[in-house]
């Protein structure tokens, strides 16, 4: 069994990239798992409350999430070209020793009701997963422009086309992910 955390970059209970991991979950195979995680509750990253107490439990339970996972795929927004600082926040801490991502396999998608699919912030990330020494699946690429055209009011896709890139894009990444654990 193959499992994937999901992590949407977006406080938003009606967030596109939420609702893309949901998808995702509902197409991929029956050997693998998707769940999505949640950034809402994380606090800001603060070192002085780190080194007096250390991470929050909240912040415990969320590297945990990630530790346990096979691979992660991040669903990011762009906000202004670039990663958005909640969901940057969430990784900072995640990050912190020991780290939760060394070596992990991770693939990043997202979608935006703009017309560039968040490429901007795609490539914002990868310096991150870089120093991080996770393991970039680049088989293929996943960018939703207009998702207030692609996304239903409850959040689902019906869109044929969108659901078969969305379907490739995940279990190219599970066999990425399998093939990663040898
Ligand atoms: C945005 N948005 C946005 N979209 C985009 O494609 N490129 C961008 O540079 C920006 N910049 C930006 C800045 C800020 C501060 C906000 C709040 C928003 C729009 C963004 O894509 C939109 O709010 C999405 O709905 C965010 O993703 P979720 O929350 O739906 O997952």
């Amino acid at each position: 069994m193959i499992h994937i955390l999901g992590i949407p970059g977006s406080l938003r209970k009606e967030s596109y990239n939420a609702a893309l991991l949901r998808a995702a979950a509902g197409l991929v195979p029956d050997e693998c798992t998707i769940n999505v995680a949640s950034i809402r509750e994380l606090p800001l990253y603060d070192g002085d409350l780190e080194t007096a107490v250390g991470p929050p439990a909240v912040v415990a339970a969320f590297k945990q999430r990630i530790l346990a996972a096979d691979g992660l795929i991040l669903a990011s927004p762009e906000y202004n070209h670039s990663i958005p600082g909640v969901f940057k926040n969430a990784v900072d801490w995640a990050s912190r020793p020991p780290s939760a991502f060394g070596g992990k396999p991770v693939a990043v998608m997202g979608a935006t009701p703009g017309r560039m699919g968040t490429i901007l912030a795609q490539s914002a990330w990868l310096p991150v997963l870089r120093v991080l020494g996770m393991r970039l699946y680049v088989g293929k690429s996943l960018m939703i422009s207009g998702a207030a055209e692609v996304f239903a009011d409850d959040g689902r896709i019906t869109d044929e086309t969108i659901l078969d890139k969305l379907r490739e894009f995940v279990c190219g990444f599970a066999g990425f992910v399998a093939s990663s654990r040898g």
